[in-house]
């Protein structure tokens, strides 16, 4: 980053000395104003609940332009990814910040596919969940346990540690994926396979038996490397931060990728796209969407248009498009062009886009709103959608943290408030106390 030409001066009302502060250029995008010395010069905070207006670092993996509806990872616009690359060559990018050649391709590819198992152990900790527990909740927890495991690389100041754990955290969350659906399903664990791709490997884990082969399609597998392309980073999002703050302690990559998966399975988050299919089978058929808008409208309800709108797209997610036309390749490899969701979908999104009060707040399809009927249509079920997710953006949270813990400047993130509770008052015994005022 450069300083800019100009300078920031903040002046008070009260007379209190203006201070200037630097502001910074990136390549590309909005500058910064360096506000770091203001507390110490001045006592004051800025004050940015759900940093609307707040960078948190600088990086150079992925780059979002929300009024233009652009997505670049590493430089590249994912409309070129997303048709001219696979998963593992965009893990790669977003990892090294380039694109493999041929050869570093084959190098990458063998060496996360031979980290596909976990360790047997690993089984074991399914057993103390619920069968019907949710996937994310099993995710978080089996995540979280591989950070028992590894003692060969915890000194992550050592790259070559990093670089490890990067590899097995992308190498087996599929596995651990697949083996959350059929600890789900009643059915038995299936161990990856070397002579697999990475997304037809997943296909393989999650859908054959041993009574019988599984081979998925070509256009399956393609439609679904295509979802996790499309997934797998997204600057400085809710999830991204957390992984990030646990990170900046220290702490184990494997946990912290676990509070990524926590944070990811909101339904304000990566949780939409399981909430945006079930407000589709609710609304159940094109003769309802009218009755929801005004329930949607309508401020005393808490309904929401799931899969729809966005903290930094205010245009439609360039996502929300290539999901769509994945949605027409899926459904018409299946023979399912008339699925009433994906058409009962598209009416929605039609209604939604012509009407005031989507279009003067900005609200556009996100990636949420169509991937659900493309997961639903290779026959992964609603509870992993979200699971799937994470599988995707695990690369984009330890290619961020791995940004991280290599920034010079890295500190530990540590947060002030502006605090409205009591002023210091004294203790009395418990005899003398009256019931608190409600
Ligand atoms: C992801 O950050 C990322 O990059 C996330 C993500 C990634 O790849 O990591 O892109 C993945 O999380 C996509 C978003 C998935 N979430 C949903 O689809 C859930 C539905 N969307 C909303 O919850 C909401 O749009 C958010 C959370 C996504 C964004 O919320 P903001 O930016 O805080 O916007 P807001 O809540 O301040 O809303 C502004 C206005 C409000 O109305 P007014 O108070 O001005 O009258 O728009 C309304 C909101 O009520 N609004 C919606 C709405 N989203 C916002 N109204 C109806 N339906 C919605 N979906």
């Amino acid at each position: 980053m450069t300083n800019a030409e100009t300078k920031a001066t903040l002046s008070f009302s009260d007379g209190s000395p203006s201070i200037d502060f630097p502001i910074y250029k990136g390549t590309v995008g909005p500058e910064v104003i360096d506000i770091r010395k203001l507390y110490g010069a001045t006592g004051k905070f800025t004050y940015d609940p759900g940093f609307m207006s707040t960078a948190a670092c600088n990086s150079s993996i992925t780059y979002i332009d929300g009024d233009k509806g652009e997505l670049l990872y590493r430089g590249y616009p994912i409309e070129q990814l997303a048709v001219n690359c696979d998963f593992l060559e965009t893990c790669y990018l977003l990892l090294n910040g380039e694109l493999p050649t041929a050869e570093e391709k084959v190098t990458f590819d063998a060496t996360v596919t031979k980290h596909t198992m976990v360790h047997e152990q690993m089984q074991f900790f399914f057993r103390g969940f619920r069968r019907d527990a949710h996937p994310m909740a099993v995710l978080v927890g089996t995540v979280g346990a591989l950070s028992s495991f590894y003692h060969d690389s915890l000194d992550i100041t050592d790259p070559h540690h990093r670089e490890v754990s990067a590899i097995r955290l992308i190498a087996k969350l599929p596995t651990l994926v697949a083996m959350a659906y059929k600890y789900n399903v009643g059915q038995p664990f299936v161990y990856p396979r070397n002579d697999l791709s990475y997304s037809a490997n997943f296909m393989h884990m999650m859908f054959s038996t041993p009574c019988e082969e599984y081979k998925a399609s070509d256009v399956l597998v393609r439609a679904l490397d295509r979802i996790l392309i499309l997934h797998a980073d997204h600057e400085q999002n809710a999830s991204t931060s957390t992984v990030r703050l646990a990170g900046s302690s220290g702490a184990n990559p494997f946990a912290c990728i676990a509070a990524g998966i926590a944070c990811l399975w909101g339904p304000a988050h990566g949780g939409a796209n399981e909430a945006a299919l079930n407000m589709l089978k609710e609304i159940g058929s094109v003769d309802n969407i009218p009755e929801f808008v005004r329930q949607v409208k309508d401020k005393n309800s808490t309904v929401k248009l799931m899969g729809f709108g966005h903290r930094v797209y205010k245009n439609y997610d360039p996502r929300a498009k290539l999901m769509r036309e994945t949605c027409y390749e899926v459904l018409a490899e299946l023979g399912l062009e008339n699925d009433p969701l994906f058409k009962l979908a598209m009416a929605l999104e039609k209604v939604a886009l012509e009407d005031e009060y989507f279009v003067s707040r900005k609200l556009y399809p996100n990636v949420d709103f169509y991937s659900g009927i493309v997961q639903s249509a290779l026959g992964i079920p609603v509870s992993l959608f979200t699971g799937i997710f994470a599988m995707a953006r695990t690369v984009g949270w330890i290619a961020q943290w791995n940004e991280m813990i290599s920034d010079p400047e890295q500190k530990i993130g540590r947060p002030r408030q502006l605090f409205i509770g009591s002023p210091t008052r004294d203790v009395v015994e418990i005899e003398s106390r009256t019931p608190a005022s409600k």
